[in-house]
């Protein structure tokens, strides 16, 4: 790996940003560069961070990729507005879910994704814009647990021997890898990033397919959106890391206007933890966890069944595909 891990305690975050914008300028030159924007701390950094080195030679977009949670587009493009930066929405819903139809296993579903953001989407965005560069939002967790074989994180190729020049035709630049997430949110503050964006939740990639276990469907895919708004409503006020629906695969006898209903099973999970390396469950209140079952069950389609996830990481993950 090229450049070393700079820690929380020795971060400079003044001098961090100078460098990184005189990175991007420098390696873009007089030529123009494009980011996917998710809303998330990581692509938001690296949003600000472009725009300052490039200006209008950045083109930011945002990929409705159909795994995006509840008003997603709509609330980062204002945003981002506010901020002076444009987005451009890209609706990609079709080509994502055509990608995941069919494809039940954790690791090819994160490769499908992979692929169409990479080869396909971005592959397509940089013939349309002329922009020799992608700008990312890669930390080093994502780094980390590619290299070890735990997840292939939807982000990462260099450091798994992938040129991405030679495989999708443009270069990647990763001013975060140098950081962990909690370097990343103090870096996106002196950014002027709004609390609500420097201290959201983190948000994987592969988005809400890797909270769906098995085929990741137009219709699985909204039940877990609905159940996410929930969890993300009823957990907001805990200063947890990290919470998630996620969508069981099996399905379990229940019932409901007392006949039988075989049906569907959401795990929540809520993680205490500084840098997602290691984890553990938020002792939450029992009657906020009989709150999350009763609203899920009552407010989500086809649902029986709530579970609280008890277990640290490792040997889980936060993620649970
Ligand atoms: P896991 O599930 O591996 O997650 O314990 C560790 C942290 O990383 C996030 N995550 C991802 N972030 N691309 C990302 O940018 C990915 O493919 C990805 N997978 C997991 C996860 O939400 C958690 O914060």
């Amino acid at each position: 790996m090229k450049d070393k891990e700079i820690k929380l305690t020795e971060l400079d975050v003044d001098k961090f940003i100078k460098e990184k914008v005189r990175g991007i300028s420098s390696a873009v030159g007089k030529g123009c560069a494009i980011n996917a924007l998710s809303g998330g701390v990581d692509s938001s950094t690296v949003t600000m961070l472009g725009h300052k080195a490039l200006g209008t030679r950045l083109k930011t977009y945002f990929i409705n990729n159909g795994l995006m949670r509840e008003d997603e587009p709509q609330r980062v493009v204002s945003l981002f507005k506010r901020l002076g930066v444009p987005v451009e929405i890209i609706d990609a819903r079709r080509q994502f879910l055509g990608a995941l139809k069919g494809v039940t296993d954790p690791e090819e579903k994160r490769e499908a994704i992979t692929q169409t953001f990479y080869k396909d989407v971005f592959g397509a965005l940089v013939k349309k814009s002329g922009a020799q560069y992608l700008l990312q939002g890669t930390i080093l967790t994502d780094v980390d647990e590619t290299v070890a074989g735990i997840k292939r994180q939807h982000n990462v190729f260099e450091q798994l021997g992938i040129d991405p020049h030679k495989v999708f035709g443009y270069k990647i630049l990763e001013p975060l890898v140098q950081l962990r997430k909690d370097g990343v949110r103090k870096v996106a503050h002196v950014l002027g990033l709004p609390e609500s964006t420097y201290n959201r939740i983190p948000f994987p990639g592969p988005a809400l397919s890797a909270r769906v276990i098995g085929e990741a469907t137009a219709e699985r895919l909204d039940i877990v959106r609905r159940a996410t708004v929930i969890v993300e409503e009823e957990l907001a006020g805990t200063d947890a890391f990290q919470y998630m629906a996620i969508l069981h695969q099996d399905r379990v006898t229940g019932m409901r206007d007392g006949k039988r209903d075989f049906g569907l099973q959401i795990e929540v999970r809520c993680w205490d933890s500084v840098d997602a390396r290691v984890a553990k469950p938020t002792r939450l209140p029992y009657e906020t966890l009989e709150r999350l079952a009763e609203r899920i069950t009552g407010e989500v389609p086809g649902v029986v069944s709530v579970t609280y996830n008890i277990t640290t990481k490792p040997p889980s993950t936060i993620e649970a595909v």
